[in-house]
C-alpha cells in the first residue's frame, strides 16, 4: 500500500482515515463532493491531494483512481432510518456510486478495495451478539445497499482478482461528526440539543441498544487490515463490545453537559432496529482487535470538541420521495 484514495475523505470517518494514512507517510488522495465536511478538508496535511467530485460520476472516479493501489471507499449517505423515505437518493449515492467507483478501480488495476459496510446489513437478528456468520437480512434501503455492495465486491473479486476488505462498522461517533444533521447520529444530535438548551428527543422507549464506538477504535483497524490475506473477501465486524441503551446515552450526555434538561419521548421511528451489537471475536482472532475507548471517555473527548464548535442550526432535508409514508419524526422540524 503506497498510493491510496479515500472516497468520502472529507466526511466524518473519512477525514480521520485520511489523517491516519497521511501520518503513515502514504501518498493520499481524496475524492469528495463536499456535501458535508468542508471544514475537515481544510485541515488535511500538505501531502494530501484533494479532488472535488462525485462517485456517481464515471469521469471523476476515473481521474481519482489513476495511479492508485488501494481504495478506501467511505463515501456514503449514512442515514439508516431516513433511507426508508429516500430510497432513490440512497440507492444512487450508496450503491450506484459504489459500483461506478469499483468498476473504475478495476479498470485502473487497483489492488485493494476497502469498504465500510455496516452491522445494519444484518437487520433484526434473534441471536445477540451478531457474528459474521449470521445471514444478512437488511430491514431498510440503507442496509440493502450495504449488503448488495458486499455481494458486488464478492463477485468482482472472483472476476477480476481485486481484493476486497469489508469492515462492518457499528454506531461510530466522535469529533467531526456532523452536529447539524437532525436525521442521523444520535450522539452528536443529543450533544447539539444540549448546547442549544433544547430537550433531547428519544424515539420510542429509549431501550433500543447500540454499541457506540469511538472513532479511533475503527480508524486504526481499517488502515491496518490491508494486505492481510485472511481478510480478503472475508467481512469482519469492527466496534466495541460495550453496549448501552439510547436512554442511558441521553442521561450520560445530559450529565456531562452539566445540563438539567429532561428527555422528551416521542413515537418510535419506522424500521428502527431494536438491538444492534456484534461479536468481535473474529477481529480479535485475526488481528488482535480490541476497542480501547469507553463511552465515558469517548463522550468526554467528543463533548470537548463540540463545545469548541458551539451549537449548530439543524439543517433539514428539503425533500422526501414518499410523502405518503413519511413519519412526523422526519418531517416536523422538531428534532
Ligand atoms: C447507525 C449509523 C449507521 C450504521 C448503523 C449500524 C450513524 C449516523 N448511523 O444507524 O451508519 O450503519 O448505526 O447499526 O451513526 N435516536 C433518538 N433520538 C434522536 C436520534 C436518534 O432516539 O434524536 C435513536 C434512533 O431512533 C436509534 C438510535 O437513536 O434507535 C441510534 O440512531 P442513529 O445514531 O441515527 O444510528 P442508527 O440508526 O443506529
Amino acid at each position: 500500500m503506497k498510493n491510496v484514495l479515500v472516497t468520502g475523505g472529507a466526511g466524518f470517518v473519512g477525514s480521520h482515515v485520511v489523517d491516519e494514512l497521511a501520518k503513515r507517510k502514504l501518498n493520499v488522495r481524496v475524492l469528495d463532493n463536499l456535501v458535508g465536511g468542508n471544514q475537515n478538508a481544510r485541515g488535511f496535511a500538505k501531502q494530501v491531494e484533494f479532488i472535488k467530485g462525485d462517485c456517481c460520476s464515471r469521469q471523476d472516479c476515473k481521474k481519482a483512481v489513476k495511479g492508485i493501489d488501494t481504495v478506501f471507499h467511505l463515501a456514503a449517505h449514512a442515514a439508516e432510518g431516513q433511507s426508508v423515505f429516500i430510497p432513490e437518493f440512497n440507492a444512487q449515492t450508496n450503491l450506484i456510486g459504489s459500483i461506478v467507483m469499483l468498476s473504475e478501480a478495476i479498470n485502473a488495476g487497483v489492488e485493494n478495495f476497502a469498504f465500510t459496510s455496516s452491522i445494519a446489513a444484518y437487520g433484526s437478528q434473534e441471536k445477540m451478539p451478531i457474528a459474521e456468520t449470521a445471514p444478512l437480512t437488511p430491514d431498510d434501503p440503507y442496509a440493502i445497499t450495504k449488503k448488495t455492495f458486499e455481494d458486488y465486491l464478492h463477485v468482482y473479486h472472483e472476476l477480476s482478482g481485486i481484493k476486497p476488505y469489508i469492515v462492518r462498522f457499528f454506531n461510530v461517533y466522535g469529533e467531526r461528526q456532523r452536529m447539524d444533521d437532525p436525521y442521523r447520529g444520535v450522539v452528536p444530535i443529543f450533544i447539539n440539543k444540549c448546547l442549544k438548551g433544547e430537550r433531547p428527543i428519544i424515539f420510542g422507549d429509549g431501550l433500543q441498544k447500540r454499541a457506540f464506538t469511538y472513532i479511533s477504535d475503527v480508524v486504526e483497524p481499517i488502515c491496518n487490515i490491508i494486505g492481510k490475506k485472511e481478510l480478503v473477501d472475508n467481512p469482519v465486524n469492527i466496534g466495541t463490545e460495550e453496549v448501552h441503551t439510547v436512554k442511558e446515552l441521553a442521561e450520560m450526555v445530559i450529565e456531562k453537559m452539566g445540563s438539567d434538561l429532561e428527555i422528551e419521548y416521542i413515537d418510535k421511528r419506522t424500521s428502527d432496529v431494536k438491538i444492534a451489537y456484534c461479536d468481535t471475536g473474529k477481529a480479535k482472532k485475526l488481528f488482535g482487535y480490541e476497542a480501547r475507548v469507553s463511552l465515558e471517555k469517548g463522550l468526554d473527548k467528543t463533548i470537548e470538541w463540540a463545545k469548541k464548535m458551539g451549537a449548530q442550526e439543524f439543517r433539514y432535508m428539503p425533500f422526501t420521495e414518499i410523502p405518503k409514508l413519511t413519519q412526523k419524526t422526519y418531517t416536523s422540524k422538531k428534532i
